[in-house]
């Protein structure tokens, strides 16, 4: 038996082959521990981390206090469910969540879940609730989950929808904006005009879905003016905009919301990932008058609100609430916007830098004139980088694209080094993709 066959890694990879479901995709790395953005192997081997956990990680692995307060929680109870006997960290969490709501209406309430696809089923069943209307409109390369309805709300067939129809009705697609690809917001909204003259009536639609920067789809910031005009649009009919934040928020992209930065004031907020520093959370948000819409009863579950994650969450609040943290958002931002754009400079491949604060990505091409999408060349890229020591993810309808989801806590020096590997790794793949 060779040394690497018998390494901590292989042996768990093999269990994983062996008893967990393949459908769960998987990587070539089996993780002992993670502090900051810094992520160790069960062999040893250290990484930078790109990647976050998927983006759930904006304050660092092991924020040092939201630790401390879930060590506080764990020693005073798990679990009590809100529905049974109610607890602070809960009402704590909503409370600190209406005090940074950049929804309109002055009376915010709150109502906390385990995932973001359950926060966004959520947002459906209150706008619905609120509305009175059946209809859901959503757009090209959303993502907003995998349970049923979330998952027909999402735009990519392979792999989260071949095989599970059918799916759940009245969900409308429209275009998104997508400048690189010739999709302006003019050509957006007109195609949400004609969306409501052919297919659905805007009087039967409780909501627009929209997340201010596609994360799945290709990292993909929304014009400046679009969530705007889509406001406008959503008022004139009685649409409820519903954005979600669950990738961009939480200081994803500096401000808490990247919302904030359109000067847009959505009806409903849908937050997750990040929300708990790591534990499982999520939350919908917005106008008493609209979140009180559903009676008690119907909105809940038995974990919603864990009290541990919760505690996780007032802890991660106040650090994204906090101008320091802003500030090194944007500065770790304008630091990798500068060193992805001399790699564009440099690697022929890059089509595109695109994102909005540090939440940034490289759209990789066959060629910059066709904009053919190298989506072979972004999974090499991604392997040959976890082989030098760096975690990254691709993302994109086409899966084209490399984003960084980088915790934003990271040191300017870790962050070169990170880029440093970056290009070596698109180097590498653009020489094997040849
Ligand atoms: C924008 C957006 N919405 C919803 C979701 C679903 O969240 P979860 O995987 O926690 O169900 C995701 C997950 O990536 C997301 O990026």
């Amino acid at each position: 038996m060779s040394l690497r066959e018998r390494s901590a890694t292989d042996r768990v990879l093999a269990a994983r082959q062996r008893y967990v479901a393949a459908g769960v995709a998987t990587p070539e790395l089996v993780v002992d521990r993670a502090v900051g953005a810094h992520v160790w192997d069960v062999d040893g081997r250290e990484y930078i981390d790109f990647a976050g956990g998927l983006g759930c990680q904006n304050t660092g692995h092991g924020l040092p206090t939201a630790v401390a307060a879930i060590h506080e929680q764990v020693d005073r109870y798990l679990h009590q469910c809100f529905m049974v006997g109610m607890y602070e960290p809960y009402v704590e969490v909503c409370r600190r969540l209406a005090e940074l709501s950049p929804c309109r209406g002055d009376e915010q309430k709150s109502l906390l879940v385990n995932s973001g696809a359950e926060a966004i089923e959520n947002a459906v069943k209150i706008a619905r609730a609120a509305t009175g209307r059946p209809a859901v409109v959503v757009f090209d390369r959303a993502f907003h989950g995998r349970t049923l309805l979330s998952m027909t709300m999402t735009s990519k067939v392979v792999p989260y929808k071949r095989g599970f129809g059918p799916f759940a009705p009245e969900i409308y697609r429209a275009p998104a904006p997508y400048p690189y690809r010739g999709v302006t917001s003019d050509d957006a909204i007109h195609g949400l005009e004609s969306l409501f003259k052919g297919d659905v009536d805007p009087q039967s639609v409780a909501c627009v879905v929209l997340e201010p920067v596609q994360g799945e789809g290709g990292f993909i910031p929304m014009p400046d003016d679009f969530p705007r005009r889509l406001k406008e649009l959503c008022d004139h009919y009685g649409i409820l905009y519903v954005d979600d934040e669950v990738q961009s928020g939480i200081g994803r992209t500096g401000p808490v919301w990247a919302i904030e930065r359109y000067g847009v004031q959505p009806d409903l907020v849908v937050s997750g990932k990040s929300l708990g520093g790591g534990l499982p959370l999520a939350a919908v948000t917005g106008p008493a008058e609209i979140v009180d819409s559903v009676p008690p009863g119907g909105l809940g579950g038995t974990f919603g609100g864990n009290p541990v994650a919760c505690a996780a969450a007032l802890a991660v609040l106040d650090e994204v609430a906090t101008d320091g943290f802003r500030l090194r958002a944007e500065a770790i931002g304008d630091r990798l916007r500068g060193a992805l754009d001399g790699i564009a400079g440099r690697v022929d491949a890059v089509g595109e830098v695109r994102g909005l604060g540090p939440m940034l990505a490289l759209e990789l091409v066959e060629n910059r004139a066709t904009k053919e999408p190298a989506a072979a060349l972004a999974t090499k890229t991604t392997t040959a980088a976890r082989d030098r020591g760096l975690i990254l993810l691709s993302c994109g309808l086409y899966g084209n694209v490399i984003r960084i989801l980088v915790p934003l806590v990271i040191s300017d020096e870790d962050l070169d080094r990170g880029l440093e590997i970056l290009e070596e790794a698109l180097v590498e793949g653009a020489q094997r993709a040849d």
